[in-house]
């Protein structure tokens, strides 16, 4: 039986074990997908396991989208261009790392028919899957990204990666047609950003990255005036069925049953 892993940390909160256990079953795939809370030193260990045949594929989160780049054999275009990996597969022997979040960014914004054309964009936070969110966005043409992170030299950091993006004091509210929180706040009840949201008034597109809680202080201010809200439930979709498609060759269907199951 093929085993699968996500490994992060926290990973408690994570829906990927339950959408691909769903996904292995209907497909009548042996297999088995699991999660592990992981620390840094665990790393070179769980990438041997692959290429042993222990384990048949890893999604990596939070903390280690970066850091387990070192124990890969070769990383996809899209892996390189971000610094990037959420999936591990092994092709002939060589461990590949993936970059799904970039494609699930992109449909999900496609899904709901949100031109992200000639649009300006300022996202809150600079960490693990804003690499991914800028490349998406400069893929689909945005005409000016703006970065703002509670400690500024990390977004420095991703300057060294899109020189076109413009990193902005914390706090700071620029004119902008999106907004996305790529920051955990709002995972915990209470999370507030201490931001005033409502000079975004009429059209404007707030996009949460996180999908549980489904309504944050974030969502909720582009539920109102207006505005157009989404969360990350289909970004979480969309970069797990193109991971599952790369491990079993599959692309498996999203559909309200499923969406129904993971929501129970
Ligand atoms: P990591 O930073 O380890 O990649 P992440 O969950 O991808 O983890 O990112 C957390 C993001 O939420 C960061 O941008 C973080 O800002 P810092 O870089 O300043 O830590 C942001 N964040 C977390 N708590 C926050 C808070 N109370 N106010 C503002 N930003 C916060």
């Amino acid at each position: 039986m093929k085993k699968f892993l996500v490994i992060g940390n926290p990973i408690e909160h994570s829906l990927s074990p339950k959408l691909h256990n769903y996904w292995l079953k209907s497909y009548n795939l042996s297999g088995i997908y699991g999660k592990l809370e992981a620390s840094e030193k665990d790393l070179p260990e769980l990438c041997t396991s692959i290429k042993k045949g222990d384990l048949d594929g890893l999604n990596v989160t939070v903390p280690f989208k970066k850091s387990i780049i070192p124990y890969l054999d070769i990383l996809s275009g899209d892996a390189l261009r971000t610094q990037s990996v959420n999936t591990i597969s092994l092709d002939n022997g060589n461990l590949v790392g993936n970059n799904t979040d970039i494609d699930g960014f992109e449909l999900s914004i496609k899904k709901i028919n949100y031109d992200v054309y000639n649009k300006t964009v300022l996202i809150l936070g600079a960490g693990g899957v804003v690499p991914s969110i800028i490349y998406a966005l400069q893929r689909m043409n945005a005409s000016k990204i703006f970065v703002s992170n509670r400690t500024k030299k990390k977004a420095d950091h991703l300057k060294e990666l899109f020189e076109e993006i413009e990193i902005i004091e914390w706090g700071d509210l620029p004119e902008s047609d999106m907004i996305i929180n790529a920051t955990s706040l709002g995972l915990k009840k209470n999370d507030t950003f201490g931001l005033d949201f409502s000079k975004y008034a009429e059209n404007k597109f707030f996009y949460d990255v996180i999908y549980a809680p489904f309504l944050t202080e974030f969502s909720e201010a582009g539920n109102s005036q207006n505005n157009l809200s989404e969360n990350g439930f289909n970004m979480f979709l969309f970069q797990a069925q193109k991971a599952f498609d790369i491990w079993h060759n599959v692309k498996p269907e999203i559909n309200q049953g499923l969406v129904g199951f993971l929501k129970s």
